[in-house]
């Protein structure tokens, strides 16, 4: 039976194979492997790719949340607003901080918070609005960074799943106060390993955020602020900076894959296929497609070879992790629809065409 797994590198990696051994002879031979040139580098690179003035590599994507909401002093009996449509991550940070959660419903079409709710959660005590950048497509982040600011509240964006996507002509991770990122292996820039990167334009942010990384110092055994080891390793740093030359190139490939789905699939029969927003440049780091029969749906496929992944099952705040907050079912019902209604099909640089042709009969198959 035909084979197509939910993702593979095996389109991107082969590739690059030369020069990442080539790179990783010059990490070895350094004998520097810890915020080293190579992190230097990258981060320069990854500035100038944002179109930021500051980059900073940390450990991994959570990290980069975790240290964008310490550098903006969030803390006990701050409320921070999260989606309350995304990965746990966006709310553990918060969390560990023992800020209080505020979840926000999502637009059900796009599945990006909703910028008319964020409006009626925001209190006093905001501290900080966190719109994440799911599945590729940006958030309506100049509305948001206009409401922070009538509101005096700080914005965290998180833009783990769309490097390289832009609104309104402008990169996501450069509008907020400070832009978190993971390259977790899997994302459009994935590193081969564990890393992350928060970005921001304000140089004091910048610099506040190059100590709590590294254990809140700027100068070794100087302890400025209650910091951690939030270093990214620099090996990392050398693999990034060859893949960040590639990204463009794998965006333009995964939005050829979304556009033929949306073309094969626009008379699909029982599925809602995603809604880019205007002014959204999308880099389609998942395509999500709604169906009643989503567990039906990804059997079917599965029977057929076609892998696909739900992103998430489970919304947060139904999650065992926060029961001590006792949401409950009907809480969120719209991130909570989502949940049982979602499927990501595969998408990825490496994707034939004729790959997606049969992905794509196959859900028109389905009855
Ligand atoms: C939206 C979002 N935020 C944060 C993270 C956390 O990144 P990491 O896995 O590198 O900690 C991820 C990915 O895993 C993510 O998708």
């Amino acid at each position: 039976m035909r084979k197509i797994p939910f993702f593979s590198f095996t389109g991107m990696h082969p590739l690059l194979r030369d020069e990442m051994t080539r790179a990783f002879h010059t990490f070895y031979d350094s004998g520097w492997y810890v915020l080293g040139e190579g992190t230097k580098r990258f981060e320069d690179e990854w500035a100038a790719y944002c179109g930021v003035s500051h980059a900073i590599t940390v450990a991994d994507g959570l990290d980069a949340i975790v240290l964008a909401l310490q550098a903006c002093d969030v803390g006990p009996g701050d409320e921070v607003i999260v989606p309350s449509n995304t990965y746990i991550a966006s709310w553990l940070a918060a969390t560990q901080l023992g800020a209080t959660i505020v979840p926000v419903e999502p637009d059900p079409r796009t599945f990006n918070i909703d910028v008319n709710r964020i409006q009626a959660a925001i209190t006093p005590n905001t501290k900080v609005i966190m719109p994440v950048n799911l599945y590729g497509q940006p958030c309506l982040l100049e509305e948001i960074m206009v409401l922070a600011k009538r509101h005096d509240v700080l914005v965290v964006e998180d833009n783990a799943q769309s490097q390289g996507a832009l609104y309104k002509g402008k990169m996501t991770g450069s509008y907020g106060d400070i832009n978190a990122t993971s390259f977790y292996p899997g994302k459009n820039l994935g590193a081969l390993g564990e890393a992350g990167a928060v970005t921001t334009d304000n140089i004091e942010l910048a610099n506040k955020l190059r100590a709590l990384r590294n254990y809140g110092s700027h100068k070794k055994y100087h302890n400025l602020y209650l910091g951690r080891n939030g270093r990214m390793d620099e090996l990392q740093a050398h693999f990034l900076s060859i893949k960040l030359n590639f990204l463009n190139v794998w965006n333009l490939q995964r939005k050829a894959i979304a556009k033929q789905y949306n073309e094969e699939l626009q008379h699909a029969d029982q599925i809602l296929l995603p809604l880019i927003a205007e002014n959204c440049d999308s880099v389609y780091h998942q395509y999500v497609i709604l169906s009643e029969r989503r567990d039906e749906l990804q059997t079917f496929l599965a029977d057929r070879g076609i892998g696909t992944l739900i992103h998430y099952p489970i919304p947060p705040h139904l999650q065992p992790a926060y029961a001590q907050l006792n949401w409950q079912i009907g809480d969120f019902p719209i991130a909570e629809r989502l949940a049982n209604q979602m499927l990501s099909l595969p998408i990825y640089p490496g994707l034939t065409e004729d790959d997606v042709e049969y992905i794509t009969r196959m859900i028109k198959n389905f009855r």
